[in-house]
């Protein structure tokens, strides 16, 4: 990875929430297609690389987002260097990114990555995956696709322990009508660093591989 630190402007096509790309697409609808047919690929992919020894650490997460989006983004893989805000929610500062990032990677790895979790009653195993997920989603890494590509992570953890992804069903859906959504538990994450709401979510979308789906 260059050790090249991409600004916001670096990142966005001026005037517009669409990134800068290396197909230089300007349409968001097809560049959101391209990002799910990577995103696809990805958990082919990882899946398949997914072996006992699998460490799920700090350059593993990193090494998500960079071979996922490569092909399409010259900063994937790299932390933001600015600080980010969404809706009424300040991510962590830029500042300590780095710092922050270690931090919750060694309290994973101290958890052994949650790889013993096969054996653990499945509430503990959504509450300590949704206690890391929260960490990641107010840590806010990467400049665009945290979202998905967090959720790729714990997917990959999930799966390691012989469950399924994770099926966050309609919370993932851009609609109010649902009020325990992705975003409301991760705005109690960032905000207030409560992870109950995401605990719920994931409890409800963790099933037993394909044998119950
Ligand atoms: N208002 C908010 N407060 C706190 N966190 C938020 C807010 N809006 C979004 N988020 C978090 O930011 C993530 C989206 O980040 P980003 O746009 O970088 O990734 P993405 O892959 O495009 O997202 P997604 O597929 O989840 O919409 C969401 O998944 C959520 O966890
Ligand atoms: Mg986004």
């Amino acid at each position: 990875m260059s050790k090249y630190q991409f600004q916001q402007s670096d990142i966005y096509q001026p005037g517009t929430d669409l990134p800068i790309n290396r197909l230089d697409i300007g349409d968001a609808e097809i560049l959101h297609e391209i990002e799910a047919q990577l995103l696809l690929q990805a958990y082919e992919t990882f899946v398949l690389e997914l072996v006992a020894e699998t460490r799920f650490d700090e350059a593993y997460f990193q090494s998500l987002h960079q071979r996922t989006f490569d092909s399409l983004y010259g900063w994937a893989g790299q932390y933001r260097t600015q600080d980010m805000v969404k809706g009424s929610s300040m991510f962590c500062r830029a500042a300590f990114l780095p710092n922050e990032a270690q931090r919750i990677f060694k309290e994973l790895e101290k958890e052994d990555y949650l790889r013993g979790a096969a054996l653990w009653p499945r509430e503990r195993f959504a509450d300590r995956l949704a206690y890391f997920q929260s960490e990641l989603i107010a840590l806010h890494p990467f400049y665009e696709l945290n979202g998905r590509i967090t959720r790729l992570f714990f997917d990959l953890i999930t799966i390691h322990n012989g469950y399924g992804p994770i099926d966050y069903g309609l919370a993932l859906r851009d609609d109010p009508e649902v009020d325990n959504n992705y975003i409301r538990a991760s705005i109690d994450c960032v905000q207030r660093a409560d992870h109950a709401l995401l605990r719920e979510l994931v409890l409800a979308g963790l099933s037993s591989s394909e044998s119950e789906s």
